[in-house]
């Protein structure tokens, strides 16, 4: 592992000065209290668990402890459908909106309420059916942000059904390696997806990723666009065929009982081997914890339109646009493309539409809209807005006053929210009628959450210190393990202190105890908040047949937070190219995803090695971030490291990105 934080970041964060304590108009309104801060750890999950969800049979028990592993509401019986969908339309909410969907070419709108999501969703649940799936057959799903996909997966859940969804942007590769470690059945799709003005070719993909896992015997098609696909008899099916004579009364298709910990999904993720981890999370802990913090974190209300810009592919979209929303009953909005398509203010025109009163994104597209300029945002009416939101990687203060004042006009509160894929649920972050705000600071712990940070000896840091952030209390949303690999999770999670979950990340705690995240510890990269192992780029450029040996690190980026940079050695002692440069960025698209792709790639005859033979991977970092470099005598030819920065420099000063 390499040190957990760079000097010069902390120095700057810790000189900033600003601080914004709650406006009092917005206190006084407030669901979260000072209060809730008071509460030990089972009362306040006990009581959270009692209102936030409905039980068909409650809980004995609120946890149980055994490291690694929790449990939590041992007893309760439970179905996640039935507590996003069908409860609010038996309490009469039938017609409030559950969904406002925008496709992305302009023109294209529908709003979906929840009685419409009751009957797409016990349709598609009978569809499912038909193809086999029941409590307990793994689904994939490969979609993208159409009101489909939450459909699928709420179909799952009320089937008792695990799903794992795959991002859209993921290559064969990568959709048939998750396919197979999980040994999905059904795989549901679109045949075209749009991004950015072009089409997405969902299926095409799915195509090629079936063809390596056989564990599927059935692919549903969702007909977005009308793109002809290829349709394999016996084996592909439209969604619209599949359900026709399918019934949407939800009698057809009562909501199957659930226990507490049985596996609601897996969410693949990146760590420090090319092998990504299928994190696994559970019913009823997780629907309690994404609740919970929904309400109190966003400050939701009745007539709240809640916005989570990020895709449902990833976690952030499982947890707050479909589970925590939906189990509030709250109305959000799903939209399908681009923030810059047709034009640069695409959001603020959905916002000033539907009224939105809560806004949830991402550091990176903050910095887009950043650079994009504020006039963007100033043709629309965004006074509607009332809390602001900020997740997946650390927000440089710079970004979240831009986005308080150009896009909160300075009276919204701005939660920044740590939180991981294993942890399921936000754990550091404000609260927006308590917490005074501090810019690049997500602040404290939320009630309960037991988070520190810890020297190398185990040791809390005191107030000032930086080291190795961790949790040392359970909580409900936690990952319940990998799948299929106890070794490793013990390995990544709890190895390096005693019964205490290591998260992976740098923190330091100021003086008031707050936190202020920085970035990880291992060798998973960053980049525009999609978490890259650099191994996995490194198993796919050395999977080029030129490649002879490739190495990959992290470098700070201003817009994307972190980018890209390899350095590969070609066989036969070949010189780069501009050519071979574009190939290898198509490879790795093809291999993993083009948000994989190298920003810079540096060719090098010899990578920098210890003498036994490990890449010096903390040099290649500086001299891509053009920094001193630094001792170099365990290098077995400290001339490649002279070599390396040169053409770091020659590269960097080409500008290429
Ligand atoms: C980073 C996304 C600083 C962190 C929900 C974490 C953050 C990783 C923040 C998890 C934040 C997420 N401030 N860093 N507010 N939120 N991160 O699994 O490094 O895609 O470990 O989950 O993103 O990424 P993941």
């Amino acid at each position: 592992m390499s040190e957990p934080v760079a000097n010069q970041d902390i120095e700057t964060l810790f000189s900033e000065q600003r601080r914004y304590p709650p406006p009092p108009e917005f206190t006084k309104q407030a669901n979260a209290q000072p209060e809730v801060y008071g509460k030990g750890l089972e009362e306040f999950w006990r009581e959270e668990g009692e209102q936030r969800v409905t039980w068909s049979r409650p809980f004995d028990k609120v946890y149980e402890w055994e490291p690694p592993y929790a449990k939590w509401y041992i007893g309760g019986k439970l179905n996640v459908c039935y507590n996003c969908v069908d409860r609010h339309v038996e309490a009469g909410n039938g017609d409030k909106v559950a969904f406002y969907w925008e496709g992305e070419p302009s023109e294209e709108r529908r709003p979906l309420s929840f009685a419409e999501l009751q009957s797409q969703v016990v349709r598609f649940a009978n569809g499912l059916k038909k193809l086999g799936v029941k409590k307990g057959t793994p689904v994939g799903i490969y979609m993208g942000m159409v009101p489909e996909l939450p459909v699928a997966m709420l179909a799952c859940t009320r089937l008792g059904a695990p799903h794992t969804v795959v991002f859209g942007g993921f290559s064969a590769d990568s959709l048939s390696g998750r396919m197979t470690d999980m040994g999905c059945e059904v795989l549901i799709t679109q045949n075209e997806g749009w991004r950015r003005g072009s089409r997405v070719p969902l299926k095409k993909t799915c195509d090629e990723a079936m063809a390596q896992a056989p564990s599927i015997k059935a692919c549903v098609v969702y007909r977005r666009t009308d793109g002809e696909v290829n349709m394999e008899a016996g084996r592909d099916v439209w969604w619209d065929e599949l359900l026709q004579d399918t019934s949407d009364d939800p009698n057809s298709c009562p909501c199957e009982e659930m226990d507490s910990e049985d596996l609601l999904y897996l969410l693949y993720t990146s760590g420090t081997t090319a092998k990504p981890k299928g994190i696994v999370h559970t019913t009823a802990g997780y629907l309690v914890g994404v609740a919970t913090t929904h309400h109190y974190i966003f400050d939701v209300k009745p007539d709240s339109v809640y916005w989570c810009a990020a895709d449902v592919g990833w976690v952030t979209g499982h947890s707050y646009i479909v589970y925590g929303p939906l189990c509030n009953g709250t109305t959000g909005i799903l939209y399908e493309g681009t923030p810059d398509y047709p034009d640069k203010d695409r959001w603020w025109s959905i916002i000033e539409r539907y009224k939105v009163d809560i806004l949830y994104t991402a550091p990176t597209a903050i910095r887009s809209h950043m650079k994009w300029g504020p006039e963007h945002a100033r043709k629309h009416d965004l006074s509607s807005l009332r809390v602001l939101g900020s997740v997946g990687e650390p927000i440089n203060p710079e970004a979240w006053v831009w986005y308080h004042e150009n896009i909160g006009g300075g009276r919204c509160p701005v939660v920044d929210t740590w939180w991981q894929t294993e942890t399921g649920m936000i754990l550091i972050t404000p609260l927006p009628g308590v917490t005074t705000l501090k810019p690049g600071s997500a602040t404290q712990a939320f009630p309960t959450v037991d988070a520190a940070v810890y020297n190398e000896h185990g040791e809390a840091v005191p107030h000032g210190g930086g080291g190795y952030l961790v949790i040392r209390q359970p909580w409900p949303a936690m990952l319940r393990g990998i799948h299929r690999d106890h070794e490793r999770y013990v390995q990544t999670y709890w190895s390096k202190y005693k019964d205490t979950y290591l998260v992976g990340d740098g923190a330091r705690v100021d003086e008031d105890g707050d936190f202020w995240l920085l970035g990880r510890i291992d060798d998973v990269m960053n980049v525009s908040g999609h978490r890259i192992s650099t191994i996995e780029v490194e198993s796919a450029l050395v999977d080029h047949p030129k490649v002879a040996e490739a190495a990959v690190c992290g470098r700070n980026d201003p817009a994307t937070g972190q980018a890209i940079v390899a350095y590969v050695t070609l066989k036969g002692g070949d010189e780069g190219s501009p050519e071979m440069l574009s190939e290898l960025r198509t490879h790795v698209g093809q291999r993993i995803g083009k948000f994989a792709a190298p920003a810079n790639v540096v060719f090098t005859p010899e990578l920098p090695k210890t003498r036994s033979g490990k890449i010096m991977r903390r040099l290649l970092r500086d001299v891509a971030e053009n920094r001193a470099l630094g001792d170099t005598t365990t290098l077995a030819d400290p001339t490649v490291v002279d070599e390396l920065s040169r053409r770091g420099r020659e590269e960097a000063a080409k500008g290429d990105a």
